[in-house]
């Protein structure tokens, strides 16, 4: 055993590279696919809220570089002097088109550059020995940053008008039938990570949380739910607004969710990345705001789920009393088990992954949309800020909420039990849907 140890770690460790090479590669190939546009449609402003895809592109560049090439690697510096144009907090997204950017050609010259500095310090780097780098922690938060701006980029797609460019197959329609709603019974249960090697900062440290007795959607809300909804005059009754909701409601002009047309013949449909799709009834709604969940909500008598409701949901197995981290189980996800990293595009009908529902026959939580939660972003007790306060720590007790799941344009690497996302409650170029909850009866406790 002992002669035979060293060499195991060395055969771990080669498999962790690999893993991590295979993961940045997933990435890559998906930003090369949604910037494989024209010039003209690379530095446009495709709308306010989002920057050009030039931007995002030269974004994920400039990261990698300073936490993979300058801070894992301590390189010289590819571009020190384009810091400042790619930093986030430095520009809103409304102003990028104006600065002086890096053309569509040097941009990609420059994430070129990046990434063949980033397989020499990859091909060097021990893997271990501080937290930065020990289980490639560094490496997997770049990858799951470049993903998340990758599913940016792929809002953007669905908000710019033309013919379109993207294509992949349908999603699936269901397998199972599956409707109403799964009791979890009040106990206890272990919310967060310590364990999971690429969880990011604000999804640790893992807490007990006793979370009261509650029902849960067995599946997110459907577009044919959703109808119903806007059918009763859920868009017209204040009553069923939050104030700031019904505010807004006016103010944005909503009427339906975003992107929905309805023809002459009063049939529903949806501009789905440049084609008009009709309505398909059984898949979950998306493209709805914080606030048009919430009058949902009250409209059918109920509420969202916290989100520690809809983790324990996700991960609590009641037969082992451990927590998960996926519904599924511990295996990461696959083409069968959830319906993500833009493999369709667009979410697949309820009832379309069995094999990936919950212990307790809770399905599609991961995949398919980012799911509304009642709950603020707000750091677990414990939290610490790592590697740095600006991807979470600045944005705690803001105007937020906090979505969970992931979508169908969430790579699998920014998706899972834990993962913890947020946006403003008016936003919905997002791939954002809902499921309910409610508290229990008496006579259900
Ligand atoms: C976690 C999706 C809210 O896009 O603003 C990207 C992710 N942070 N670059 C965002 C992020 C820094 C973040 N969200
Ligand atoms: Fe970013």
């Amino acid at each position: 055993m002992s002669i035979q140890l060293p060499g195991t770690d060395r055969a771990e460790t080669e498999r962790l590279r690999e893993k991590i090479a295979t993961t940045l590669e997933r990435a890559r190939a998906r930003t090369a696919g949604l910037t494989a546009l024209d010039e003209a449609e690379l530095v446009a402003q495709h709308s306010r809220i989002m920057s050009p895809l030039v931007w995002d592109l030269a974004h994920i560049g400039n990261q990698e570089e300073l936490w993979l090439v300058r801070d894992v690697g301590g390189r010289e510096p590819v571009r020190a002097d384009i810091d400042q144009l790619y930093d986030a907090f430095k520009h809103a997204r409304a102003d990028r088109p104006a600065l002086p950017l890096l053309n569509p050609q040097e941009a990609r010259a420059y994430v070129g550059t990046v990434r063949e500095k980033v397989w020499d310090v990859l091909e060097r780097s021990p893997l271990r020995g501080n937290e930065l780098v020990s289980d490639g922690f560094a490496f997997g938060m770049i990858a799951q940053h470049e993903q998340q701006h990758d599913e940016t980029m792929l809002a953007t797609h669905q908000l710019r008008t033309g013919e379109a460019v993207l294509s992949a197959p349908p999603a699936p329609a269901a397998r199972v039938r599956v409707s109403g709603e799964v009791v979890i019974p009040a106990g206890e249960f272990v919310m967060g990570t310590d364990t999971d090697p690429w969880a990011l900062d604000n999804e640790r440290p893992a807490h007990p949380v006793h979370v009261p007795g509650f029902a849960i959607d067995a599946a997110p809300i459907t577009n044919e739910q959703y109808l119903a909804f806007l059918a009763d005059g859920g868009y017209e009754r204040p009553e069923l607004w939050s104030e700031r909701g019904w505010a807004h409601r006016a103010e944005a002009g909503l009427v339906s969710p975003q992107f929905w047309e309805q023809d002459g013949g009063g049939h529903w449909w949806r501009r789905v990345f440049g084609t008009m799709q009709q309505l398909r009834p059984q898949q979950p709604v998306v493209h709805v705001c914080w606030f048009e969940a919430e009058a949902y909500a009250n409209w059918a008598g109920k509420r969202l789920p916290t989100e520690a409701e809809w983790e324990k949901a996700a991960r609590f197995d009641p037969a082992t009393a451990r927590t998960r981290r996926y519904p599924w189980g511990d295996a990461d996800p696959d083409d069968s088990l959830a319906n993500l990293g833009q493999a369709h595009l667009e979410p697949a009908d309820v009832g379309a992954y069995p094999s990936g529902a919950s212990p307790a026959g809770v399905h599609q939580l991961i995949g398919d949309v980012w799911e509304w939660t009642a709950s603020g972003f707000d750091p677990y007790p414990g939290f610490h800020a790592f590697p740095y306060r600006e991807y979470s720590e600045v944005f705690y007790g803001g105007d937020y909420r906090v979505l969970r799941g992931g979508s169908f344009g969430a790579d699998q690497v920014a998706s899972r039990g834990t993962f913890r996302n947020w946006d403003h409650p008016i936003r919905r170029q997002i791939f954002s849907g809902f499921r309910l909850a409610r508290d229990l009866r008496s006579d259900e406790r």
